[in-house]
């Protein structure tokens, strides 16, 4: 019975796709637990790139069966086309090989409109969303009005609440946002087709993934975002709906407390990167920012998997890697991207906050409000040696073994695994003590 939960850290796009794909090759199930196609996350094997949105990364592992648990937001127009995708590539993708969840809730045309609508509407108080109708589609769910998965199930009452949903999502964008409606009847017969299609992958995931963890195979849940977009737990209200955190891996997938300790796997990036609004006390400007995002020369620059829009850069911040720490329940770190600070004289790395004559280790008041702090940072001895080519864990410089134990000492957890590029082989494991 073992259950392995991969979350990231920061703001999302740490390469937990990456660091899944590593993993499914010994997991069973590979089960996604929150958000929807606000997700990007990809995986580079040979020549081949894959930039998943909804379906779970360790799909492209022919062995794994794909989960796609109740936490979510499914876009079925997106979900069609990402099988397709998978199919075009010669990865099967079928009912006997993958399940959504029956409590699982849809993303309609409805909520894109309302998402976009929404943050014209904030104006300079933008949050910066990736415009898919998360936000609208995890507000109807609240709200209990959603539509769900199990609904597809009865096409009858599904055209009729389709209808309804459209109907007063019309009346909410032509009063509050003076934008154009939705087509009522022709949205609704597109998402009947939907549910033929889907109709035969709809299931109770939390009693597979139940399942498959007693008959002791390894689940891995795939968590999208990261720890300071959790809802509950990031830099509200610059945050996204759901739950990324190692928590909300039970919740959304339908799990009670395990017996036996989860093994949670933080995915922290050697820098901190953030795409939207919010606060960022460690991000960086100018020319350490050109080097930090690179110029989108190379796929692995800081450009969003799903917007393409640049990311924010900055450096590791540890304040904020110490309460993502505390908020999962690491016990275990993996570091990607460590290639990408090569040739770098000094490292900056954040150790505590700075404000008003105040040293601060840890959130006085949560991850909210970061505005009164200015980072302190400890200067690191950097290296000049190109990693791509690191394998083992003697192979890197002696520096960036520092810098590595050095993010150790900051957050109490030790590291597993460094990547030092995106193929599946670019890593280097620490040996156990
Ligand atoms: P995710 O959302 O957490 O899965 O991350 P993304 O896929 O959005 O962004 C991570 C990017 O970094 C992708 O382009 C990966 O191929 C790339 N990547 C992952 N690990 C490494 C690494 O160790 N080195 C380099 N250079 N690129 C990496
Ligand atoms: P992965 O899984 C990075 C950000 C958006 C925005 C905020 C809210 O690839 O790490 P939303 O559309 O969710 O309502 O937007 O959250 N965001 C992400 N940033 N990586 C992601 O996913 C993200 N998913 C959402 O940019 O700031
Ligand atoms: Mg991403």
């Amino acid at each position: 019975m073992t259950l392995e939960i991969v979350v990231g850290t920061q703001w999302g796009d740490e390469g937990k796709g990456r660091i899944v794909d590593l993993l499914a090759a010994e997991a069973a199930v590979v089960a996604r637990y929150n958000g929807g196609d606000n997700a990007g996350h990809t995986v580079k094997v040979g020549n081949q790139t894959f930039k998943l949105h909804l379906l779970p990364a360790g799909l492209i592992h022919p062995h794994a069966f794909g989960v796609l648990g109740n936490g979510m937001v499914v876009n079925p127009t997106s979900l069609q086309k990402e099988m397709e995708m998978l199919r075009a590539a010669g990865i099967e993708v079928n009912p006997q090989r993958m399940m959504i969840s029956y409590a699982a809730h849809l993303i309609t045309p409805g909520h894109k409109a309302l998402d976009v609508a929404q943050e014209l509407a904030r104006g300079a108080g933008q949050i910066g969303t990736t415009g898919r109708g998360i936000g609208p589609a995890y507000t109807d769910k609240a709200a209990r009005r959603g539509l769900r998965l199990l609904d597809m199930l009865d096409p009858q009452g599904f055209r009729q609440k389709m209808r309804e949903h459209i109907r007063s999502v019309n009346m909410q964008l032509q009063v509050i946002y003076q934008a154009e409606p939705l087509e009522v009847e022709a949205t609704a017969a597109e998402f009947e087709d939907f549910a033929v299609m889907l109709k035969p992958y709809i299931g109770d995931a939390g009693a597979k993934v139940a399942a498959a963890l007693a008959a002791g195979q390894v689940v891995l849940a795939e968590g999208a975002q990261g720890t300071l977009l959790d809802l509950d737990q990031g830099t509200y209200p610059f945050v996204t709906s759901s739950s990324p955190t190692a928590p909300g891996a039970l919740t959304g997938l339908g799990l009670g407390m395990q017996r036996e300790a989860a093994r949670v796997i933080g995915v922290t990036k050697s820098f901190q990167t953030r795409v939207g609004a919010g606060p960022f006390p460690t991000e960086v400007q100018g020319k350490a920012a050109e080097r930090l995002r690179g110029t989108g020369a190379n796929p692995w620059d800081e450009f969003g998997t799903t917007t393409g829009r640049p990311r924010r850069v900055g450096w590791l911040d540890g304040v904020l890697l110490r309460y993502a720490v505390r908020i999962n329940g690491l016990t275990e770190l993996m570091v990607t991207k460590l290639d990408v600070l090569s040739g770098l004289k000094t490292i900056p790395i954040c150790i505590a906050y700075h404000s008003q004559g105040h040293e601060y280790k840890e959130l006085p008041l949560g991850p909210a409000d970061l505005s009164p702090f200015e980072p302190v940072y400890a200067e690191l001895p950097g290296w000049q040696e190109d990693l791509t080519g690191a394998r083992n864990w003697s192979d890197l410089p002696r520096n960036a073994q520092g810098y590595l134990d050095k993010i150790t000492e900051i957050s109490g957890v030790q590291i597993s695994l460094a990547s030092v590029g995106p193929e599946r082989d670019q890593i280097v494991k620490r040996e156990k003590n």
